[in-house]
């Protein structure tokens, strides 16, 4: 639908009943008060005053866009699923890409990681991949995330995020060394949304039709190339044009330069995992790609913006646990969390409902279950049955889980994650630390150096600097004489 489509005919109440004046509320007589019969001022104030919905606890600031995901490989040896089954198939998506901590409003040219939350409409129903532009996350599991995303988020006294809540938070969460690395490295700012990977970043079970299990993790390289954004840089863009990102992600498709990702995916058989020298299932963990090659299967290709944000892109719901048949997840304690979470945020968020919606509902085939009513229910169903096993010829459940079911062992309880032969907190942080140029490692030191330099107390500035101590000595050392220098 365009705005044209809707500007022939007179101005009418929601109702649909034609509007006289749309400049003058009604008064008694000239200059008096106003009337409560102006119901069309009422309805005006009372739909505006419900025009907001609640923005997403994380990722609220965001952008998003229509386009096509081809398949470039036989990948049948390893999943089931319908829309990776031929070389050349192709399934509609819709990608939205946010920032993590800043409220709706705010400016996309800040130091955080990327969402790359991505919805294909497969004919097997939709199949969410909720990423990042990261390959790692700062925590290993769920019971973490509502602390930490308060300690990015604003605090309950200034109303701002603070120096000392993040860095207290992440110096007694050592786990989080990596991702803070990779972020406060040369890609932590991306010029903009196309010049960045994404990453499923969680480890995912592929099943193909014979049963057999593999693990996988998921790549989208940017086409574009990487181009990032230095903090000088992204301190005057964030203030010049808040919108930089979307903008440019807009403009590009408006002018046919449509953004595109090569993905790929590492594939790792189910029968390495237990003496993987990782555990495959860590989060803040990547298999380093001489362990585990990418294999490339596809083409990400995004060529149409959403005619309408807040239907569109505001109401978009994402949600880890959107599985089809021959994908399913991993015993990764954050994806297990995430499977309830975004569920949940969406009923709360835009309502019981959210699935209706045109952006989420599923295109290829419709959705059949007997899930019914609530706020804002349709009538999709007329009067088919709304119960099952039913007499009348109404949908049936298949007796295939869309996944394999994983193996368990021992008691239950608060367990961690089991580690590795090479696992600790620092390995992959120093190894991506030492990986870097001698200019990347200045500029990395002085992005951590000057947010480190804001915390209040020193014994939180000194538990956050030996972390990266711990990663590589030369990095806590040359990190603690830039902190000292600032702090003087
Ligand atoms: C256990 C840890 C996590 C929890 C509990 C969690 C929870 C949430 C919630 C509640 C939302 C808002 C959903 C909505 O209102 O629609 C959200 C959004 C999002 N999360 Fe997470 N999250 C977690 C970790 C992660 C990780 C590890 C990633 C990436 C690898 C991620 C990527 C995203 C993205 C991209 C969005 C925005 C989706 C959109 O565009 O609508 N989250 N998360």
């Amino acid at each position: 639908m365009t705005a044209q489509s809707e500007t022939t005919g007179p101005l009418t109440t929601e109702a649909g009943a034609p509007v006289a004046d749309n400049q003058n509320s009604q008064t008694a007589g000239v200059g008096g008060p106003v009337l409560v019969q102006d119901q069309l001022l009422l309805e005006k104030l009372a739909h505006f005053n419900r025009e907001r919905i609640p923005e997403r606890i994380v990722h609220a600031r965001g952008a998003g866009a229509y386009g096509t995901f081809t398949v470039t490989a036989d990948v049948t040896p390893y999943t089931r699923a319908a829309f990776l089954s031929e070389i050349g198939k192709q399934t509609e998506v819709f990608l939205r890409f946010s920032t993590v901590a800043g409220n709706l409003g705010a400016a996309d040219a800040v130091r955080d990681p990327r969402g790359f939350a991505l919805k294909f409409y497969t004919e097997e129903g939709n199949y969410d991949l909720v990423g990042n532009n990261t390959p790692v996350f700062f925590i290993k599991d769920a019971i973490k995330f509502p602390d930490f995303i308060h300690t990015q988020k604003r605090d309950p006294y200034t109303g701002s995020q603070e120096a000392d809540n993040v860095w207290d938070f992440w110096g007694l969460s050592p786990e989080s060394t990596h991702q803070v690395t990779w972020l406060f490295g040369d890609r932590g700012i991306p010029a903009s949304y196309r010049h960045m990977d994404g990453f499923g970043s969680h480890t995912f079970q592929w099943t193909n039709e014979a049963g057999e299990v593999f693990w996988v993790k998921y790549h989208f390289k940017t086409d574009q190339g990487i181009e990032c954004l230095t903090q000088d840089e992204a301190d005057v863009l964030a203030g010049k044009d808040p919108d930089s990102h979307q903008r440019d992600l807009r403009e590009s498709i408006e002018r046919g330069d449509y953004p595109s990702w090569t993905v790929s995916v590492q594939i790792m058989p189910a029968a390495e995992a237990a003496s993987y020298r990782f555990n495959p299932f860590d989060l803040t963990k990547v298999w380093p790609h001489a362990d585990y090659p990418c294999v490339e299967i596809g083409k990400l290709e995004l060529n149409r913006n959403p005619e309408n944000i807040f239907a569109e892109v505001e109401q978009s719901i994402f949600s880890p646990h959107h599985f089809v048949p021959g994908i399913g997840p991993s015993p990764d304690k954050m994806l297990q969390g995430r499977l309830f979470a975004y569920g949940d945020a969406h009923r709360y968020r835009v309502g019981i409902n959210a699935d209706h919606l045109p952006v989420n509902r599923p295109k290829a085939g419709e959705a059949r279950s007997h899930g019914r009513d609530g706020v804002m229910y349709d009538g999709r169903h007329g009067r088919a049955k709304n119960y099952e096993p039913n007499s009348f010829g109404g949908p049936f459940e298949t007796g295939r889980p869309l996944w394999e079911p994983l193996p368990v062992s021992g008691v239950t309880g608060e367990h961690e994650a089991p580690a590795h032969a090479e696992d600790d907190d620092f390995v992959q942080a120093g190894n991506l630390y030492r990986l870097m140029s001698e200019d990347e490692k200045e500029r990395l030191i002085g992005n951590l150096a000057g947010f480190i330099a804001q915390v209040s107390r020193d014994d939180i500035a000194q538990r956050a600097i030996e972390n990266f101590r711990r990663a590589d000595e030369d990095y806590g050392k040359r990190l603690e004489a830039a902190v000292g220098a600032l702090r003087g």
